[in-house]
């Protein structure tokens, strides 16, 4: 039998009880599909920060390095809101990144037709939505240098450079193009390049890649029109690829035009290495109290599926069970309109289990 290592890190707030609910639903895969996950917990995060002292420690890494893919929970409370930046456990969110060298992140926008009316926009405008934001997230201001704040003539100054270097543009723009081709063969590729020169290099490597993806229609906006165009004509996207920054920023916006941000996965993934978490954060005030929304995790052990094992038809079996448990009438609170059944994080998450065998059947 298939055997895939998946080094799970719960994390913070309410992490812990998201992944058990995804955990819950691997392990019915592998009865229905014949595999074997092993499961490898480490920490991250503030967890990690109170029992190591630092909020990423070798030995998580390790353990990642050693895994076939990594699902991850969430980071970040009150609690640690107040060390330096240097030390927070965003930290070693940004380190697992840089140090796994997942240089794209895959982040999926797509309009569920039953929660149509939680977007703040007409259902007109938004049905239909189905977009993929391509970030690149290994460069860019977050990571280059010189950056910091200094002093100039007596004053303060502060720092940060967007640097690409081209080689860094192209790997990136190729996963897009690849992505583009599997699905409608769209690509929006977004810089500043009437402004910023990295920007006209992104746009020429984006052209010179182009060039092996004929099939594949490119368009190219700038970052401040295409901000624009998502609320506008959010349904006429299909795959978007942009810079870490620009990414951080549409990547957001996208999620809040399709609705629900308990409903965004995620994916990061380099050429070794992929890491799979919700788009949403550790939500501490809902910490604990059995009321999480587990889907947008649930989606992202989907994308693991897809992405990281091949296993494309479970990843979309996960994703009509979920589909089907919306149209049931399930909702956790976050996404509760009136006339629908209001559940918790266990009970949504056995109605997508009793969906997922009924489906398989
Ligand atoms: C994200 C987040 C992170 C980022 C923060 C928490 C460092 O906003 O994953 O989009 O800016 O990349
Ligand atoms: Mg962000």
């Amino acid at each position: 039998m298939k055997t895939f290592k998946v080094a799970v890190l719960k994390g913070d707030g309410i992490g812990p009880e998201i992944v058990n609910s995804t955990l819950e639903v691997l392990r019915v895969i592998e009865d229905l599909f014949e595999v074997k996950f092993e499961f490898r917990e480490g920490l991250i995060g503030g967890t990690a920060i109170d029992k190591t002292g630092t909020p990423l420690p070798e030995e998580t890494l390790k353990l990642c390095k050693e895994s076939d893919a990594v699902l991850l929970g969430a980071v970040g409370g009150p609690k640690w809101d107040n060390l330096p930046t240097d030390k927070r456990p965003e930290k070693g969110l940004l380190r697992i990144r840089k140090e796994l060298d997942l240089y794209a992140n895959l982040r999926p926008a797509k309009v569920w037709e039953p929660l149509i009316d939680s977007s703040p926009l007409k259902p007109e405008v938004v049905r239909g939505t189905d977009m993929l934001v391509v970030r690149e997230l290994t460069g860019d201001v977050y990571y280059g240098e010189p950056r910091g704040v200094f002093e100039e003539n007596g004053k303060r100054v502060g720092i940060n450079t967007m640097r690409y270097t081209e080689d860094e543009i192209r790997r990136v723009a190729v996963k897009a193009f690849e992505i583009a081709r599997k699905r409608r063969k769209k690509l929006t590729s977004v810089d500043k390049s009437n402004v910023l020169e990295v920007s006209g290099l992104w746009k020429e490597v984006v052209e010179e890649v182009h060039k092996d993806y004929p099939d594949v229609e490119l368009e190219h906006l700038y970052v401040d029109n295409c901000a624009m165009q998502l609320v506008r004509r959010p349904s006429s996207f299909d795959v978007i690829v942009t810079g870490n920054i620009f990414g951080d920023i549409l990547s957001d916006e996208a999620g809040v035009v399709v609705g629900s941000l308990g409903m965004l996965p995620s994916a990061s993934v380099g050429d070794r290495y992929a890491l799979y978490e919700p788009v949403h954060g550790s939500a501490p005030d809902i910490a604990g109290q059995g009321i999480a929304n587990p889907i947008a995790t649930i989606l992202s052990a989907s994308m693991m599926l897809k992405y990281s094992f091949g296993m494309d038809q479970a990843g979309e079996l996960i994703e009509k069970a979920v589909e089907k448990t919306l149209e049931e009438g399930y909702r956790t609170p976050d996404i509760y309109s009136e006339g629908t059944k209001k559940v918790g994080t266990e009970e949504m998450t056995a109605q997508i289990i009793k969906n997922l065998k009924e489906l398989k059947r």
